[in-house]
Order: C-alpha cells, then sequence, then structure tokens
C-alpha cells in the first residue's frame, strides 16, 4: 500500500520541528507554540509574476510565523525567497507602499527603497526558512526551470508545547475537510512536472 500523504507530511514535520528549531522558535515567542495550518505550494516559472511574487507582507496576526520548508534545490528550480530586515520594513511603509493592494506591489523593491538591503537564500530540499511574514517585507522568486514545492507551516504561540497542543491533531483540518489519510496533501497544490 502507498505511503499515504498523512505519513508523509508527519516525517517531514517530525524532521522539521527537531530540538534546535523548537528551540530558536521558543526563544522568538518566549512560549511554547504549535502549528496552526500547513499550506502545500507549487510555483511554475512565470515571467509576470503576481501577489506572493511581488514585495508584500502576509495579512494576519504579528504574534505568528512561518517555516517554509523548500522541499526542492533552489539551484535546480531558481526558485526562492527574497527578504529585508525589519529596519527596511519599516522604512518601506513609512514611504506609503500598500501591500494590501495586489495591483500596486512592486517586483524591484529598489524602486521605492534605493538601499534596501535584500536577503536573498538560496535553500536545498529539506532546508528551512522561519521568518515572520505579517512583519518583514518579502517575495517570492518564480522558479525559471522547472516547479519549485513548498510547504508552509503557520506558528503561533500556544499554552502547550508542540507534543501536548491540541493543535498536533487540527493543524491538517485546514482547508476545511481535508483528509490526508485519504488523499494527496499536495494535490490540487502539488503536481510533478517534467524537468
Ligand atoms: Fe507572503
Amino acid at each position: 500500500m502507498p505511503e499515504t500523504s498523512f505519513g508523509l507530511v508527519n516525517r517531514i514535520i517530525a524532521s522539521v520541528m527537531n530540538e534546535h528549531t523548537t528551540e530558536i522558535i521558543r526563544d522568538y515567542f518566549e512560549a511554547h507554540f504549535s502549528i496552526s495550518c500547513a499550506i502545500f505550494s507549487e510555483a511554475f516559472p512565470d515571467a509576470d509574476p503576481i501577489t506572493s511574487f511581488r514585495w508584500h507582507k502576509d495579512y494576519g496576526p504579528s504574534c505568528q510565523t512561518h517555516i517554509m520548508v523548500y522541499l526542492d534545490d533552489a539551484a535546480e528550480t531558481g526558485g526562492r525567497t527574497e527578504f529585508v530586515n525589519y529596519d527596511d520594513s519599516k522604512r518601506i511603509d513609512s514611504t506609503g507602499y500598500d501591500p494590501t493592494n495586489l495591483e500596486s506591489r512592486i517586483k524591484n523593491i529598489e524602486r521605492i527603497l534605493k538601499d534596501a538591503d535584500v536577503i536573498s537564500p538560496q535553500p536545498a530540499a529539506g532546508d528551512i526558512l522561519i521568518f515572520n511574514a505579517t512583519e518583514i517585507y518579502h517575495c517570492g522568486i518564480h522558479p525559471s526551470h522547472k516547479s519549485r514545492k513548498v510547504m508552509i507551516l503557520i506558528i503561533q504561540p500556544d499554552f502547550l508545547p508542540w507534543a501536548q497542543s491540541p493543535n498536533r491533531v487540527l493543524f491538517l483540518n485546514y482547508p476545511l475537510n481535508r483528509d490526508l489519510s485519504r488523499e494527496n496533501a499536495f494535490h490540487p497544490y502539488y503536481k510533478e512536472v517534467d524537468a
């Protein structure tokens, strides 16, 4: 019998939520934390990127953080995510840039912040990036060669450690009625494509 998505997702999460990651996030929140939902995303080459592939901050409470789990090598796909730090994010806000307006989101941050210090990691498959997506500006870079797959874990403070949190059984219910024991979590978010 093939492995269910539930098994696959659980193995990835068990590997991500190791002692080192747990310590970093607990220190950041100064509290226990849990995963509130998991998002599966596949991006394809696109010459005219929109939404998350332009500079923005995410909607949502500021007291959360994202773990982006790369399932492919950025060196192979060309797909990655760029960031600026908190200070530059505040400077971008002070220019009046409105990330909630999808129409006016820009591809080149230097258009509004000439000396922006863009951080551009090159993750390998299995690497994770942890960042507060509601507070810092970031921009997805479309893959240039083949699709790029990521799993995004939304992390929020919790009263209990992850191992004991009710969210441990609830977080995969989003989107509503998703049942990983019966379906492929990556579908329709994730499709294998040829190189
Ligand atoms: Fe985002």
